[in-house]
């Protein structure tokens, strides 16, 4: 299978080609293409055992199976097409495609029919969307949603390695010229994750329209994205409001069941404890001594594993059927 990974020099990219040894090269040869732009152009990485060098995007675009972008928007709006006409698929990780009507938006768990209807670009969510909606579509299927209500704590990986750098140099006393985020984020938190519009981040829009349209189903999603000081693993307080009131007991059994969601009952983890994990944990769950439909967790997950590359290569296997 021939394989594009473009942005392979970024944190997305290695973590999608960690994924892709463990889940893919063992079962198929790949050709692999690791591109990015000129910067990096040229310098080795090793998959699955061989080195590779680094090839320009600009330089020209190879005939691949699948493209797996995560070189941010611009990038996908400019070179996803052009591997398109060449026949491969592209699975993105940026927001250019995802509420276009004619990309399916998929998590695999969660609406894995949506990736068949494909016109040759599927996107991959938001890393806080994912591990939200699957926290969320078990629920939804089996007792309704009506409302949802969520705070972010969210890595700083989660702003690539410019993120990185900037809590490293922090920590160490400097500061980066290149700091992604609009406070110092040592010592701090940040309630700030994109632009506002209308009161709202960027990223908290994403997890309102993304949701809606990975679920099929209207649910007002009213989120709170906080940066924190955290390398790897981003955490969640979700508060959802259910259309029914089950025992706590049908919803651990709903939860228990689903695939990649690991049920923490009333114990809980922390982003440390996941990092290099691919599923989503959910703990502290509880409902309110005075709603018995009010339902709150605890819902953490590796940004870079769950939240993106895994996320990508399940695409991929879904689609191939390796
Ligand atoms: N980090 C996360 O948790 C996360 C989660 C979900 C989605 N995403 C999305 O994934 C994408 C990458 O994120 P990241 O965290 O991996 O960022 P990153 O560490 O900054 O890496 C960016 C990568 O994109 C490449 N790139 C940038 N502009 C390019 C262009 N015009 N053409 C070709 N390659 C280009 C860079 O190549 P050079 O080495 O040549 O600069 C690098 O390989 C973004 O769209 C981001 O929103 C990230």
């Amino acid at each position: 299978m021939r394989i594009a990974v473009v942005g392979a020099t970024g944190l997305v990219g290695d973590t999608m080609l960690r994924v892709l040894e463990e889940r893919v090269a063992p079962k198929i040869p790949i050709e692999l293409f690791p591109m990015a732009t000129r910067r990096s152009a040229g310098k080795s990485i090793t998959f699955f055992g061989r080195e590779y060098r680094v090839l320009d995007v600009e330089e020209g675009i190879p005939e691949v199976d699948f493209a797996l972008f995560s070189a941010g928007s611009h990038a996908a709006r400019a070179y996803a097409p052009v591997f398109v006409s060449k026949g491969a698929v592209v699975i993105d990780n940026s927001s250019a495609y995802r509420m276009d009507e004619r990309v399916p938006l998929v998590v695999p768990q969660v609406n894995p029919q949506d990736a068949h209807e494909h016109q040759g670009i599927i996107a991959n969510p938001n890393c806080s969307t994912i591990q939200m909606v699957i926290f969320l579509k078990p629920l939804l299927d089996a007792f309704g949603i009506e409302e949802v209500n969520v705070v972010t704590f969210q890595a700083v990986s989660g702003a690539g390695y410019r993120g990185i750098f900037a809590l490293e140099a922090e920590e160490d006393g400097g500061f980066y010229d290149h700091t992604p985020f609009a406070k110092r984020i040592h010592r701090n938190v940040i309630p700030q994750i994109g632009d506002f519009r209308e009161g709202y981040s960027t990223e908290e829009w994403k997890m309102i329209n993304e949701t809606r349209k990975i679920l099929h189903a209207d649910i007002p999603v009213n989120p709170t994205a906080v940066r924190v000081p955290v390398k790897v693993g981003h955490s969640e307080a979700v508060h959802v409001l259910l259309d029914s009131a089950p025992p706590i007991e049908d919803v651990y059994k709903v939860l228990r069941d689903f695939p990649g969601l690991i049920l923490l009952g009333e114990d809980y983890i922390t982003p440390m404890d996941v990092e290099g994990r691919d599923e989503v944990f959910v703990g502290r769950l509880r409902f309110h001594p005075d709603n018995p439909r009010l339902l709150s967790a605890w819902v953490v997950a590796d940004n870079l594993r769950r939240g993106a590359a895994t996320n990508a290569v399940e695409i991929l296997q879904l689609l191939s059927g390796v």
